[in-house]
């Protein structure tokens, strides 16, 4: 190791539950997370996952887990938005490559997880309050995520923020909870691991990391987004997602304001117009997810600088709070 001082332990439920040395796990990023970032991600520390949603055939996938496998011996996770047909068949092979973590979102995972017992693949479960985390405790997860109103890309119908969201979260389970939404450094993983939860998960920030397949535009663009920069579409469809503040997600407002059919929302958020921004760069006129947090992000490190670096920062963090905080008499 280049630096000299001793190396940092954060340990929790949540990292002896994925095998992994830190408690960051970079979240399921929609035509963005393929192997080369999984494996970046777990070879780091963290546990990096391979998103599901754009792999359109087996075959593709079972070529991404074997690469990523190539790539790293660490553990790492495949996520699967619910609610998708063949969704069945990739699951079943990602068991058969036996993955060491599977992520579920966007609706009920309960028939998966219980295909999962006994199988010694972790479950995570993402969920946007403590209705929906009993529920999913119930199921069978071994791990919650409970992503909150400032993060990026699905954030569910609670419109409860990280800061409320984690310790309710907490608070209804005894399974190790993450918190996610709106954490991009090592200040925010020192605030989630003091609300209670065991780690967190992040996705706006991994957009701008090398080893993404985002269009560098895109990345270009989360580096020089401020607080201001994102908004919340699809409310109408009861699937709200934070989105880059562009024309094409005001065109999606305006027509949901305007009270048009789900139909015509919904032709506004297919897949090809996540892409026109992901694989060619047109940031202005696609549907790009991105959190609050990109008004913290200031450069494009790989995966490995970046989970270094946050780990560094939370210990900074957790010193800077010892030296304030005393025990008066
Ligand atoms: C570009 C983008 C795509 C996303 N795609 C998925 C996805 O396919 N599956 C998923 O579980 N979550 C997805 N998310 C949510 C993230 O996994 C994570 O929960 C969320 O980004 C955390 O909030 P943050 O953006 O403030 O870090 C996506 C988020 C972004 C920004």
């Amino acid at each position: 190791m280049a630096n000299s001082s001793p190396p940092i332990s954060i340990r929790t439920r949540a990292t002896a539950a994925f095998g992994i040395r830190y408690p960051i796990v970079q979240g399921g990023l929609a035509r963005i997370a393929r192997a080369e970032l999984a494996a970046a991600v777990s070879e780091a520390g963290g546990l990096g996952q391979i998103a599901v949603a754009g792999v359109a055939e087996p075959e593709a996938l079972r070529a991404e887990i074997r690469k990523a496998k190539s790539l790293t011996s660490q553990p790492f996770s495949v996520n699967f938005p619910m609610g998708y047909l063949k969704m069945d068949d990739l699951i079943e092979l990602a068991a058969e490559e036996r993955v060491a973590a599977m992520s579920f979102t966007g609706g009920d995972p309960s028939r998966h997880l219980r295909r999962l017992e006994g199988s010694g693949i972790t479950a995570l479960v993402l969920v946007s309050g403590p209705e929906q985390a009993k529920k999913a405790e119930q199921g069978g997860a071994h791990v919650l995520a409970v992503v909150g109103y400032e993060g990026g890309g699905h954030i569910g119908r609670t419109d409860l923020t990280t800061l409320v969201g984690t310790p309710l979260v907490v608070r209804s389970v005894g399974i190790p909870v993450l918190a996610g939404g709106g954490i991009a450094d090592g200040y925010g993983l020192a605030a989630a691991l003091a609300l209670g939860a065991e780690g967190v998960e992040v996705g706006t920030r991994f957009i701008a990391v090398k080893e993404t397949r985002a269009h560098q535009n895109y990345k270009d663009l989360v580096v020089r987004s401020g607080g201001q920069d994102t908004v919340v579409v699809k409310k109408t469809l009861r699937t709200p997602g934070r989105a880059v503040n562009n024309s094409w997600s005001r065109r999606i407002l305006e027509a949901e304001a305007a009270g048009e059919s789900p139909e015509v929302i919904l032709a506004m958020v297919k897949a090809d117009s996540n892409e026109r921004g992901i694989l060619h760069g047109d940031v202005d006129s696609s549907l790009l997810w991105l959190g609050q947090s990109a008004a913290l992000v200031d450069d494009v490190p790989t995966a490995g600088e970046l989970i270094a670096r946050m780990v560094a920062q939370a210990h900074a963090a957790s010193v800077r709070l010892a030296r304030t905080m005393h025990q008066l008499g």
